[in-house]
Formats: C-alpha cells, sequence, structure tokens
C-alpha cells in the first residue's frame, strides 16, 4: 500500500517536472517579463495620472485599429477609473461621431457622440479591419484579462498566494516594449505565440504628447496604456479589492470571537463537572 503511493507521488512529481519543459518545446514563445504595478496586491489601486495618459495612448495610438466596444465615455468619469470630469468627457464625446436614427426621413444619420454613447470603432467589423491590417486587431474591452499563460511548475503553485493577477498586463507590457528584437522583420515578435504577429510596433518615442511632464518614451506609453488597458477590463478592479479586505478582516475577527466563545463554553462547563 506505502509502495504504490510513493510510487504514484513520484510518477506525479515526474509529470509535473516534466511538463514546463515540452510546453517551451513547442512554440519559443517568451514567457512575460513581471512588470511593477500600482494595482497589484490586496490593496492595489489605479494611479488617476496613468490611467488618464494609458487612455490618451489608446485614443492617439490604439484605437486606430483596435475598437473597445464595452467602453461608454461616460465610464471615462466614473469612480476607480481614469475620473475625468464630466466637462472633459462631454467635450471628448463630441469630438466623435456616431450613427444615429432613423430620422424622419427614414434613413440613418451621424451627430456627435455624448457620454453615454460607446467608445466609437475606427472599422465596422472585425473583416474589414482584417482586410486591411492582415489580421483582426482583437477588441480591447477585455484584452488585458483575456490574456494569460502558464508560469509553469511551480509558479503556479505559488501565484494563488501572492495574489499574481497581471499576467495579461505584463504580456502586454512584454509584447509590446520588449518583444521587437528583430531589425530585419517588423512582424517578428518573441512574446506573442508562434513569434510573428501582424502588428508592427504600434509605438516609438516621442509619439504622443504628454502634458504632465512624463517620458514620452515607448516604456512609459506601454506601461500606461497596460494600466488603462487593466481597467477597461476590469472597472471594478479597486472596489474588489476593498470589499476583499473588508472580508478578510471580518473572517479574522470572527475567527478570533468564535475563539474566545469556545474556551469560555468549555471552562463553564468544566467548572458545573467539578461542582
Ligand atoms: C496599425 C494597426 C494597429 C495599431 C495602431 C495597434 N494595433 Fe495592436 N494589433 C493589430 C493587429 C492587426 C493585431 C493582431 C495581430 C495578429 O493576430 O497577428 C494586433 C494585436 C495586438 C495585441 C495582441 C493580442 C493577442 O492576441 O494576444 C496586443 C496586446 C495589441 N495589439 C496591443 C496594442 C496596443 C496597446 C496598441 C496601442 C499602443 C496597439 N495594439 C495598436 C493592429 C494594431
Amino acid at each position: 500500500m506505502i509502495r504504490l503511493k510513493t510510487l504514484g507521488l513520484a510518477a506525479l512529481l515526474a509529470a509535473a517536472t516534466a511538463l514546463p519543459a515540452a510546453a517551451q518545446h513547442e512554440h519559443e514563445t517568451k514567457t512575460p517579463v513581471r512588470q511593477s504595478w500600482s494595482f497589484a496586491g490586496p490593496f492595489g489601486t489605479f494611479d488617476r495620472g496613468e490611467l488618464q495618459r494609458g487612455f490618451h495612448v489608446f485614443r492617439e495610438v490604439c484605437s486606430n485599429c483596435h475598437s473597445a466596444k464595452a467602453l461608454a465615455f461616460r465610464n471615462l468619469a466614473q469612480p476607480g477609473g481614469p475620473e475625468f470630469s464630466e466637462a472633459q468627457v462631454r467635450a471628448l464625446a463630441a469630438e466623435y461621431k456616431v450613427q444615429d436614427g432613423p430620422g424622419d426621413d427614414g434613413k440613418m444619420f451621424e451627430r456627435p457622440a455624448r457620454p453615454a454613447d460607446h467608445f466609437p470603432s475606427n472599422y465596422p467589423n472585425p473583416e474589414a479591419a482584417k482586410a486591411v491590417l492582415g489580421a483582426a486587431p482583437p477588441d480591447m474591452s477585455v484584452l488585458a484579462k483575456a490574456r494569460s499563460y502558464s508560469r509553469g511548475f511551480p509558479l503556479f503553485l505559488v501565484d494563488p498566494f501572492i495574489q499574481y493577477q497581471e499576467h495579461g498586463v505584463d504580456y502586454i507590457y512584454s509584447l509590446i516594449a520588449l518583444g521587437y528584437t528583430d531589425d530585419k522583420d517588423p512582424n517578428a515578435n518573441q512574446y506573442f505565440p508562434g513569434g510573428h504577429i501582424a502588428m508592427a510596433k504600434p509605438l516609438s518615442d516621442g509619439q504622443v504628447e504628454y502634458t504632465d511632464g512624463s517620458p514620452e518614451t515607448v516604456e512609459q506609453y506601454t506601461h500606461d496604456v497596460a494600466a488603462y488597458l487593466m481597467w477597461m477590463a476590469e472597472p471594478k478592479l479597486e472596489e474588489r479589492k476593498k470589499t476583499g479586505f473588508k472580508v478578510m478582516a471580518f473572517l479574522i475577527l470572527f475567527a478570533g470571537l468564535l475563539f474566545f466563545a469556545k474556551k469560555r463554553v468549555w471552562a463553564k462547563a468544566h467548572g458545573q463537572d467539578h461542582a
């Protein structure tokens, strides 16, 4: 019986250690490099300035190709996000045109966007984007949460305890800021599965103007836009982390109370026995 158990355990361990090696062999995609994020960990919060800059990069650069269908302009003023003012959001929305209608003449018409409207896509559908760009750029609404990867044994056992939830943003950062290293092939990328991506490096130093004095570098742009994409994918992240902490604090307090209640109840029972 004991021998069977140890045999089973040995087989399991062998399988677990063999797995990552096999996975790495299949495609030579690099594992994203961990970055530091203000929203990581149980007390994490977004950096408002970073989210505002990230939106700026998204709007100036990424949204030329990628859509973000779940984003309404008014979300940009809501608590827990970039928190632009209502007036800023109204002015921003008015710069875009959206289709509305049909009007009295039975035809659709265009009008300036309002805060309740969703962020318009540059391409009417993914097929149209693919025809121009060679591949369909994925919608960015939940991209930062949709991209994950295996960190392999033994890290995947550790991740739940260190609350590592930044796989998506680490991937986006690595892909854009670190992945384009081949001078001859603009579509080679070390972090994209398969090593070849239809999107050439979308950012270069000085491309987007920052008004708050932050460095206008690829690294800064990418970090900011990745943080912004994280907020889009999980607009209630700050709320979730606050609630999580309250629940933990309550559970610890409650466990303490139960412990002392138990001690008192049993102390009394003993007392009666002796009387
Ligand atoms: C010129 C058009 C264009 C621009 C601008 C652009 N992208 Fe892309 N992007 C694409 C296309 C096309 C793909 C799909 C690539 C593929 O499937 O090979 C893509 C893919 C991606 C992916 C990979 C998603 C995956 O499937 O894993 C990420 C991440 C990404 N883009 C982020 C960005 C960010 C951030 C910006 C802005 C800084 C940006 N892109 C700007 C066209 C663009």
